[in-house]
């Protein structure tokens, strides 16, 4: 299949073709990449099975991980779900448009393909404006995944999207404007009280502001006991890693400096090559054969933004192990740490 790539520019004439041809591509029951405020997704009808079929394919995606379904009017909450309870209303008005997905009862005309065959339907209406014109000018309601192979980081870059799905998917729409860099906050709002399923940059004390008691289903941080089945499909598979085997070594600066600094030495006499993620603060005091800076220490929205691009340029780079440290769980960094545990397979080494 031919991958036709646009490029959103300032020539408004030229962006207006390419949201045509992207809302045709998508009501003729294709599949098109877009930017939003928090990675590309991968789009098709949500409300067309065949059509949201495809992205499983495309993604090599178990089935039963279902898909969120991207809004850009709040109408559609009922024409989605059966129950539009008032914690839905308070934090719609609260962080919609924006990086929240909130998982309610769904309705018939959700089809079970998309849910896994889970009765709740998981909803968000993003911020950003290529998203929103997107969904808006197409006139559907868009399911949509990350649009990275299953298994690997998110892409942030059109790069990213472009060396994943070229060939594979119709259009990609390019705008490198993604900001925050870590996929949205799911919060369950199906059961008794709210439940985070899967941080981001919308924290538990940001949503129990505005509800009250908000729990964190306990298999979020990874250092779960064995037999702990995270609530959302998605959680529980190897998730956002590189192909490089990635470690976690957690510890006092000094330590982490050392350990990393033995392990990486060891590997590199023994033939491999050998990458190090650190915060900008360290990164000079390491001996690798890559070293990547992701961001300040004390500035958890910078690490976030920098993640995934970093653990996929290791990759590019050939790259066979990489050490990284351990980074604030502060504001989105709960994110940050729950995606470099998982990318991990939950290796973490205690220096
Ligand atoms: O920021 C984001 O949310 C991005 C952009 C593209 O919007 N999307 C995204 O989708 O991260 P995806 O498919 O990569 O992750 C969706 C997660 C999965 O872990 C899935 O299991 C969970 O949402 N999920 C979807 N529907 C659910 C439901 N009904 N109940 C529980 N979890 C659900
Ligand atoms: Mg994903």
């Amino acid at each position: 299949m031919k991958t036709i790539i646009s490029k959103i520019t300032p020539n408004e004439a030229e962006n207006e073709q390419i949201y045509e041809q992207a809302g045709n591509i998508l009501k003729s029951g294709g599949l098109v990449a877009f930017p939003t405020e928090t990675v590309y997704g991968l789009g098709a009808d949500a409300l067309d099975v065949e059509a949201s079929a495809k992205i499983y394919a495309a993604k090599g995606r178990p089935s039963d991980n279902p898909l969120i379904v991207h809004i850009a009017d709040l109408d559609a909450l009922d024409v989605l779900s059966q129950d539009v309870n008032p914690w839905a209303l308070k934090l719609a008005a609260a962080f919609w448009p924006g990086p929240l997905t909130m998982i309610l009862k769904k309705k018939d005309i959700v089809p079970d393909t998309i849910t896994g065959g889970l009765r709740t339907v998981a909803i968000r209406m993003p911020s950003h404006p290529v998203a929103a014109r997107l969904i808006r000018t197409s006139g559907i309601f868009i399911a949509a995944p990350s649009a990275n192979i299953s298994g690997k980081p998110s892409p942030t870059k059109a790069e990213h999207v472009i060396h994943d799905m070229d060939g594979r998917i119709d259009m990609i729409i390019a705008d490198d404007t993604v900001d925050i860099g870590v996929e949205s906050t799911i919060v369950d709002l199906s059961e008794q009280v709210p439940v985070i399923l899967r941080p981001g940059f919308i924290t538990r004390e940001m949503l129990s502001g505005v509800v009250g008691e908000v729990r964190i289903d306990p298999a979020i941080m990874g250092s779960l006991k064995e037999g702990t089945v995270p609530k959302a499909p998605g959680m529980k598979y190897k998730h956002y890693a590189p192909d490089a085997q990635l470690v976690i070594v957690e510890g006092t600066p000094e330590r982490v400096i050392d350990r990393i600094n033995s392990l990486s030495v060891q590997k590199m006499t023994a033939g491999f090559r050998v990458g190090v993620m650190a915060a900008e603060e360290s990164c000079r005091l390491y001996h690798a054969d890559v070293i990547k800076a992701v961001g300040s220490r004390n500035d958890e929205a910078g690490v976030a933004h920098n993640l995934y691009a970093a653990l996929r340029s290791f990759d590019a780079q050939g790259v066979q192990y990489i050490y990284s440290e351990s980074f604030s769980t502060d504001n989105v960094g709960r994110a940050v740490m729950n995606r470099l545990i998982k990318a991990a397979g939950h290796t973490i080494i205690k220096a």
